[in-house]
């Protein structure tokens, strides 16, 4: 079974896959650091270089890969959930859990980062803020749909998240540490 956070940039998911996952005894593993990693470059660099269809086929195949381990939290990335057969996979591996933040929160976590110069890819030739808003209303219906748990972010500690997280996690206790 595969634990797998999915949510906006912003949303929280690499800072509570490892909470959560040491929590459960589990591994844990952030999807675009192991991209970064396997090809030897950032994401903004494949972006650049390869195309965003490019980069979308690495992120499937490495999900693909990873739903198929076990005792595993995986923090995709944002836009994991725009393949369908992503979507399928990680709710056939287990739970998905759908860290939802509002667009303020979201805002105020990423926007430095978005933008000329900033760490995150372009994904529109939208200005950030316009980006994000049409993003999460464009994907915030795949999240719903991928979803079995839905965790609201805003205003809340890591700690705070990963208590309710665990709560409702659907797991055996001889499966956890
Ligand atoms: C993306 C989100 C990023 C990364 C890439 C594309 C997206 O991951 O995969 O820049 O389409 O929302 P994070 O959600 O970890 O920032």
């Amino acid at each position: 079974m595969v634990v797998t956070l999915i949510g906006f940039r912003g949303a929280g998911k690499s800072s509570v896959a490892p909470r959560l996952a040491a929590r459960l005894g589990w591994d844990w593993i952030d999807a675009d650091a192991e991209l970064t990693r396997r090809l030897g470059r950032s994401i903004p660099d494949i972006f650049a270089r390869e195309g965003e269809a490019a980069f979308r086929r690495y992120e499937a195949d490495l999900l693909a890969e990873l739903c198929s381990r076990d005792r595993l939290v995986i923090a995709a990335g944002g836009g994991a959930v725009l393949n369908a057969e992503t979507r399928r996979r990680a709710q056939a591996a287990g739970p998905v859990v759908w860290l939802r933040a509002s667009i303020e929160t979201i805002w105020s976590r990423i926007g430095h980062d978005l933008g000329v110069g900033g760490g995150r890819p372009a994904l529109t030739s939208l200005d950030p803020r316009a980006e994000v808003e049409l993003l999460l209303t464009q994907r915030e219906p795949l999240y719903a749909e991928a979803a079995s748990i839905v965790v609201e972010t805003d205003d809340r500690s890591v700690d705070d998240l990963v208590r309710t997280i665990a709560d409702q996690l659907p797991i055996p206790p001889e499966m956890t540490a």
